[in-house]
């Protein structure tokens, strides 16, 4: 496929989400609010909403989680934005970062020149078979879901596949949720703000009040494989392995290049974005992979003209932790087969050579499905501009990448970011 540029360039210049957790009487439109002021307050140099020309918002499924369909407008109405143009945009947990990419061939096009970009999803209202039911419809219907396939059981079929062809143990995946939690707990945004550890602490607390036989975990790992603890849900993927089913809204604005510096001295420039599609995965060729996440990259990297190496910290899709580990291959920061002893090693910690999921990613921070590609560019818009606080990667990065997933694989956009 041919390479692709933008017609201009385009900037970053507001980046806003609210929490991401269960809220009980929210809806969407209150959590995409609460997103929308926060990106707002972001805009250095003020934004008057009036000069915003049209919006994307990604959303999964809000019929099928909260019966609310066309959202889009909804969303236009409650930040005073009808009657510009709003279009919803849907590719299952990759909606946010497409619903991005619109924006972005919006600006780059020249039709518009100041964009709204939000993703939005509530889940927390049903119970989590209905939940599980309700995310199954993003599979192969047809051929997926008579085999009794759920999302958890996907990503364990694939768990599996990559432990038989790369010699992976179960222990690699762990260290991945170890990992997102140690930077969830640093994320006041994050659904669990704690790590593991804390989580074992509350346990043990927690029986030692009741006059319960208490605990005596060594250490996380220990802590991991106790069944009654983090029991399995899909082998080998066990509670901790899984994102959570969440609620919560992200909002962005992109601007013409040219434009940046009317809203902020410090822009993030897109400069590369990539897209493809898949077949369902239970007709691919491997379950080690996604040739959806290889392509968008490809995409990605060449339209940015920088290396796998030049990019400094990603916000990756591991709505499982199999999931992280696989990214990390597709995107190329790691050969095939190589990513399990990198995450074991601690290459993507936080302090490590490669960070990934800074925010505590999809599984520390949550997953509303239709929100989570663009919270990711929240975190890498505040990772560049030096503003995460305690969980701030050291030096000063200047290159970061997201990578959305939907499905099982399906859908994956990549986008590349620059701070100059
Ligand atoms: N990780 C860690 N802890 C979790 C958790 C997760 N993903 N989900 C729930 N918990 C905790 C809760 O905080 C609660 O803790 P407490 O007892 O100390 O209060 C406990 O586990 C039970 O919570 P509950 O909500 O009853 O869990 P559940 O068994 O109904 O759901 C999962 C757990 C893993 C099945 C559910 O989160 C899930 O389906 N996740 C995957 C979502 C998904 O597929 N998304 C799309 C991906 S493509």
């Amino acid at each position: 496929m041919a390479n692709k540029s933008f017609g201009r360039g385009v900037a970053v210049v507001g980046a806003g989400m609210s929490k991401f957790g269960a809220f009980p009487g929210m809806s969407t439109r209150d959590l995409f609010v609460q997103a929308f002021q926060e990106m707002r307050a972001s805009v250095d140099k003020g934004l008057d909403p009036n000069d915003i020309e049209t919006l994307y918002i990604g959303n999964a499924a809000s019929e099928l989680f909260e019966g609310q369909g066309h959202t889009a407008p909804l969303m236009a109405d409650w930040v005073g934005l009808t009657p510009r143009p709003s279009t919803r945009v849907e590719d299952a947990c990759a909606s946010g970062g497409v619903a991005f990419r619109q924006g972005i061939m919006a600006v780059a096009s020249g039709m518009y020149d100041i964009v709204l970009v939000g993703g939005i999803e509530k889940m927390t209202d049903l119970p989590t078979a209905e939940v599980t039911d309700k995310l199954a419809t993003a599979s192969d219907l047809q051929y997926e879901i008579p085999a009794g396939f759920t999302f958890p059981g996907f990503y364990a079929a694939m768990a599996t596949a990559y432990m038989h062809q790369y010699g992976a143990v179960p222990e690699a995946f762990m260290k991945v949720g170890i990992k997102n939690h140690e930077n969830g707990a640093l994320n006041d945004k994050a659904q669990f703000g704690s790590t593991i550890r804390k989580v074992m602490d509350g346990k043990v607390a927690k029986a030692q009040s009741r006059g319960y036989p208490v605990p005596e975990w060594a250490d996380e790992l220990d802590f991991l494989h106790d069944e009654r603890a983090n029991p399995v849900i899909s082998w080998p993927m066990r509670l901790f392995d899984c994102s959570p089913i969440s609620d919560g809204a992200a909002a962005l604005l992109i601007v013409a290049e040219e434009l940046a510096e009317n809203f902020t001295e410090d822009p993030l420039y897109v400069i590369g974005s990539g897209q493809a599609s898949d077949a369902a995965l239970h007709d691919r060729a491997s379950l080690t992979t996604l040739r959806s996440a290889k392509e968008a990259s490809r995409q990605a990297y060449e339209m940015a003209g920088v290396q796998p190496d030049d990019i400094k910290l990603a916000e990756v899709h591991d709505c499982f932790t199999i999931a992280e580990v696989i990214a990390t291959e597709d995107l190329d920061f790691f050969a095939p087969g190589e990513g399990h002893a990198a995450a074991e090693e601690g290459l993507t910690a936080r302090h490590g050579p490669k960070p990934i999921n800074t925010s505590g990613g999809l599984k520390s921070k949550g997953h509303p499905v239709g929100a989570s590609g663009a919270g990711q560019v929240v975190e890498i818009w505040k990772q560049l501009r030096g503003a995460a606080g305690d969980r701030q990667v050291p030096g000063e990065p200047e290159l970061g990448l997201t990578h959305n997933v939907g499905g099982t694989g399906q859908t994956c956009a990549v986008h590349i970011f620059e701070r100059r």
